[in-house]
Parts: C-alpha cells; structure tokens; sequence
C-alpha cells in the first residue's frame, strides 16, 4: 500500500491528521479515529452472483477474513455507550494469500458529511472554534453535514447487530470486461439498538464483551451486499446517496468465529486500506478515496511506531 504521487493529497492527509490529534489528543499506538476496537476472524464465502459482477478472486473462494469492529472518535477509552461513539466502523480484511490481501471500510451510517478532504478538513476547523459561530455557518452553507449530523445514529445493541456501508462507490468488473458501480453494504442476521435509556445503563466496555460472550455460543454471521448504481447515478461523491429502490445483490456471506489472538498487538499492526487494489474492483475517482488511503497510512506507520499497547 503506498502513499499517493499527488504531494497535495498527501499534505492534505497530514493536516487532517494534526486536527485529529487536536481534537482528541495524541494516544500512542492507538488510530487517530476509531481508536477503541476488537478483531475477530472467519472466513468469507461468497455467493454465486458475486462472479458475475466482479473478476476479483476474493468472489469466487473461500477465504480466512479478519473483521476490526471500532468505536468513533480517536479516544481510546471511550465508554461504548457514549453517543459519540456512533457510528461504529467496520473493517473487513480478505486474506488472499501470503503478503497479499484486500480490504472493504465501512461505518454504521451511509454517508459521509463532506465532499473531500479540503471540505472536511474545514468543517473539523468549525467545529473547534464553535464559540465563533464557524461551525453554525459551516453547517448552513452545506446540507450534507446537516443531514448526517442530524441523522440517527444510535447505539447497537451489539456490534453483531448493527449494519456498516462502505459509503463510497465501486467499480465492479467481470470476466467478459462488463462494468458495474456499486456500494457495498454488511448486513448483520438482525439488528437490534438500545434506548438512550437502556444504553446509559449500560457499562463502558459492554460491546468489546458482549461479542466475546456471543462467539462462545455460536458464530456471528453478516451478508455483504452491494447496491448497484443505476445509468446516471453519481459515483463519485459520497454526500450523494442513490435511491432505496437500487437493486441489492448478496455478494456472499461472512461468518466470524473467534477473537483474532494477541488482539491489541494486531490491531496495532493491521492497517486498513480503503481502496481494494486488485483485478476486477477499483475504487471510483470519488476524491476520498486517495486521501483515507493517505491518511490511514500515516497514521497507521506512526501507530505502529509506538511502543506496544495493551
Ligand atoms: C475525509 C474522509 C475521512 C478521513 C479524513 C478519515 C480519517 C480516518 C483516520 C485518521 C482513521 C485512523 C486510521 C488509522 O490510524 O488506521 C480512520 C479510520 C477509520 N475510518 Fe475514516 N476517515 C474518512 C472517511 C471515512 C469514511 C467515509 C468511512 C466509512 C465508510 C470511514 C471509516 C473508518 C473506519 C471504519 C476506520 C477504522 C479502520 C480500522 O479499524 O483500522 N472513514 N479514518
């Protein structure tokens, strides 16, 4: 995974990461956003239709996966019933063989607040300063980070039962060279939120366990799904969603078993990378893509500087 060519993208990425350490302080060996997390392993199976969208290997066998389930926000001892710990993310790895793999990076909630990294660089700046209004106006003039600071976010009852988007558009190629955008989706067996109420009752580190206590009794289960752009859907910004009414195709299903073992030192280690880089998907020329792979990278190099948590 390397750094983009584009020195601006990377610029960028490193301003976004010191107002990241602004706002939440420097943790060493922790990620600079989704902090507070725990990875489990399985494996991915998929689904027949999934050959007929996309060449990419990982859609035609079987193979070990790694799930990171994370908190929001760079606090790594954030309570998992503190509002601002939504949305959770989701970070899936398909081992395809040694040194090689492939990611999908998801959150609970389909958008994004902001177009690109410069936006949202400026909406983190007006949120700082919120005694100055800043962030008020920021918010006036772009709907988008209205809609998706307004939107629900609430507290799962289980990371087991909260579904995660990848949020940004995906080229999907086949065999016979057909292209196809998509946006994937993991949809858990059910879901199911608390109350505020229910949530506050609730102790700091209940979702890190309840998964623990759910794995000793049977697998915890997700279908990927993809939803499928349609002529004329915009594909590459990811403030713009597409109709509910695109089709939705099971790409396969993911079926988790256990923790991954020394799970503080992987999570350490593992960094996620947004765009798949293999034959048969690409990323779309949606401007997010280049600067989360920057940023994830730097962070990810420094994290694993550090010396070794938990
Ligand atoms: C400008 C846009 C974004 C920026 C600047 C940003 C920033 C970051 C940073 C700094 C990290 C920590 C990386 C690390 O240390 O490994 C991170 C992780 C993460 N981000 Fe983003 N992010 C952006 C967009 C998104 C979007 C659109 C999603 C969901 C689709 C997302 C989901 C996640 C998740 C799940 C993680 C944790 C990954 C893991 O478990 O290693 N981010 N992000």
């Amino acid at each position: 995974m390397p750094l983009p060519d584009d020195a601006k993208v990377v610029a960028l990425a490193n301003d976004l990461l010191a107002i990241f350490d602004q706002i939440f302080g420097l943790h060493p060996g922790y990620r600079a956003a989704h902090a507070k997390g725990i990875m489990l392993k399985g494996t991915f199976k998929p689904s027949p239709q999934a050959v007929k969208l996309s060449r990419a290997e990982h859609f035609s066998r079987e193979l070990p996966v790694f799930v990171r389930f994370s908190n929001s926000t760079g606090l790594p001892q954030l309570p998992d019933n503190d509002p601002a710990a939504n949305p959770r993310g989701f970070a899936l790895r398909f081992f395809l063989a040694e040194h090689r793999h492939t990611d999908i990076v998801g959150h609970s909630i389909d958008s994004f607040p902001n177009r690109d990294g410069a936006e949202f660089l400026d909406f983190l700046k007006a949120s700082i300063d919120s005694q100055s209004g800043a962030l008020d106006k920021f918010i006036a003039a772009h709907p988008a980070t209205e809609s998706f600071i307004k939107a629900p976010k609430p507290t799962p009852a289980s990371f087991a039962t909260e579904k995660y988007f990848a949020v940004l558009a995906f080229k999907f190629i086949n065999a016979q060279g057909a292209e196809q955008y998509g946006r994937f989706r993991i949809l858990p067996e059910s879901e199911e939120y608390l109350s505020q109420e229910e949530a506050a009752k609730k102790d700091q580190d209940f979702l890190l366990a309840e998964i623990l206590e759910r794995l000793k009794d049977k697998p915890v289960r997700f279908k990927l799904m993809v939803q499928l752009a349609q002529e004329g859907d915009i594909t590459n910004d990811a403030t713009v969603r597409w109709p509910e009414d695109r089709p939705l195709v099971e790409l396969g299903a993911i079926e988790l078993t256990e923790p991954v073992e020394d799970n503080s030192a992987k999570q350490q280690q593992i960094i996620f990378d947004p765009i798949p880089r293999i034959d048969g998907l690409e990323a779309s020329d949606d401007p997010l893509f280049e600067l989360r792979a920057a940023i994830y990278l730097l962070s990810g190099r420094r994290r694993r500087a550090a010396a070794p948590v938990g």
